[in-house]
């Protein structure tokens, strides 16, 4: 049962059984008791079911107009940055503008928060509570009951006329400054919700234009990474667009597609302190030369982890986008289950460009074979999630759907049904030859 019509079918009881010569001296007391515990029994579910403010503070609202036998009832909540009243649900009044501004000046706040309570107000009176200045007439008022929550200002709620166009006593106002207590908390909860939602919003922002700026940083940063290597010129820079396209049709968050993006521009920063000699080497590299252009791993993990970036994981991938599943990597040799995703899309972008490009030990190899060699490699040594994802976004590109295309030019083309058969070919060798009917 509701505590509610529990609580007023006991105070019902209570005023039919009280000695005749005791219920007219009780009678208003009783009733007003009654309206109060009613009201307080309506405000719990209005304050705490699920809905939005607007339909919390009428609610609020309806309670309060009927605890207070109130004919007109408006509800402000009050901002200090300007000093407003800014009216939320409203019952009632004939011509109440929606909103209802009224501006605050700084004795209007510090009466209403002195007042510790509601008070009747007139004519004469109002103006030590409300200014004039707003789009609605104080002197509608006819009780003013301030909304406080720890000693500061949270909202008001203002009263006409009551139904029967009598004054308020002074345990009407009492019974009505207990129900706005609670009134009070739900429009603090609720500004403190707001705020609270405007503070993540403009940390989202300011976290947004920083990952822009570091975006633009880091694109700047490794284009002086390749322009030292004319050799793989534009490795880095594209190697961050084809791990973040990569990413993007394995549909992860927008964060790890920035994250794949700038460990992309930087997976090869430790080749600065390589020999440039080493990478203009037309031949295949001895095990000493071969040693040092793999340190360029360990030497860019140190680097990425001493600067505070914005992706965790950056100094990982840097580290391991040379590590492979079969453990035949380097520099750590790990195994499939000790890389981590977001290093096995760098790797696999990283390895489509090597295959793709220009090296001066080889001509680049054609798109078709390239592709046929990475699904040869999956899953022993590349990730086949991320392999297919690859296979997704070079389909798009040949029927045209992909808004920037994920290959640039269109000197490596393939035909749909060449990617649609490796696709194929990599389902086949994942599923062991097995056959699933749907
Ligand atoms: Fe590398």
């Amino acid at each position: 049962m509701n505590p509610g019509v529990c609580l007023r079918g006991t105070l019902k009881l209570l005023w039919f059984f009280a000695p005749a010569s005791a219920v007219s001296v009780q009678k208003d007391n009783f009733r007003r008791l009654l309206r109060t515990v009613e009201a307080l029994s309506d405000l719990g579910p209005a304050m705490t079911g699920e809905r939005d403010f607007p339909q919390t503070a009428r609610a609020m609202l309806s309670a309060l107009q009927e605890a207070a036998d109130a004919r007109e009832i408006v509800l402000f909540t009050y901002s200090d940055k300007p000093s407003l009243l800014t009216s939320v649900a409203t019952a009632g009044f004939a011509l109440m503008p929606e909103p209802a501004l009224i501006p605050l000046l700084p004795k209007h706040v510090h009466a209403l928060v002195s007042a510790r309570g509601p008070v009747v107000v007139s004519s004469t009176s109002y103006d030590q509570f409300l200014s004039s200045n707003g789009n609605v007439a104080p002197e509608l008022f006819k009780c003013v009951a301030p909304l406080t929550v720890s000693g500061k200002l949270v909202g008001v709620v203002a009263l006409g006329h009551r139904r029967d166009d009598s004054q308020f006593d002074a345990e009407e106002l009492e019974s009505l400054g207990l129900l706005c207590h609670y009134v009070a908390l739900a429009v603090h909860n609720h500004m403190l919700t707001q705020t609270l939602a405007q503070r993540v919003s403009e940390n989202l922002r300011m976290v947004a234009s920083l990952h822009g700026f570091y975006d633009t940083a880091l694109e700047a940063f490794a284009a002086a990474i390749d322009v030292k290597h004319v050799n793989i010129h534009g490795h880095s820079l594209r190697v961050a667009r084809y791990a973040a396209a990569i990413g993007e049709a394995m549909e992860l968050e927008t964060s790890e597609i920035a994250t794949l993006r700038s460990a992309g521009y930087l997976h090869d920063i430790g080749k600065v302190a390589v020999d440039k000699r080493l990478f203009g080497k037309p031949t295949s590299l001895n095990p000493e030369e071969f040693r040092e252009m793999a340190d360029h791993t360990v030497v860019g993990h140190q680097i990425v982890s001493g600067v505070q970036l914005p992706w965790p994981r950056i100094p990982e991938i840097v580290r391991w986008h040379h590590e492979r599943a079969d453990g035949s990597g380097y520099p750590d040799g790990l195994r499939l289950d000790d890389v981590p995703m977001q290093v096995r899309v760098v790797a696999l972008a990283d390895t489509f460009d090597a295959m793709t490009s220009q090296r001066p030990y080889r001509e680049p190899i054609t798109l078709g074979s390239a592709l046929s060699e990475i699904v040869r490699l999956a899953p022993q040594k590349l990730d086949p999630t991320a392999v297919q994802a690859l296979l997704v976004q070079l389909r798009r590109d040949t029927v045209g759907s992909n808004r920037t295309p994920f290959l640039e030019g269109t000197a490596q083309a393939i035909a749909t049904a060449d990617i649609d058969h490796l696709a194929a070919s990599l389902q086949h060798k994942l599923s062991r030859g097995r056959l699933y009917l749907t």
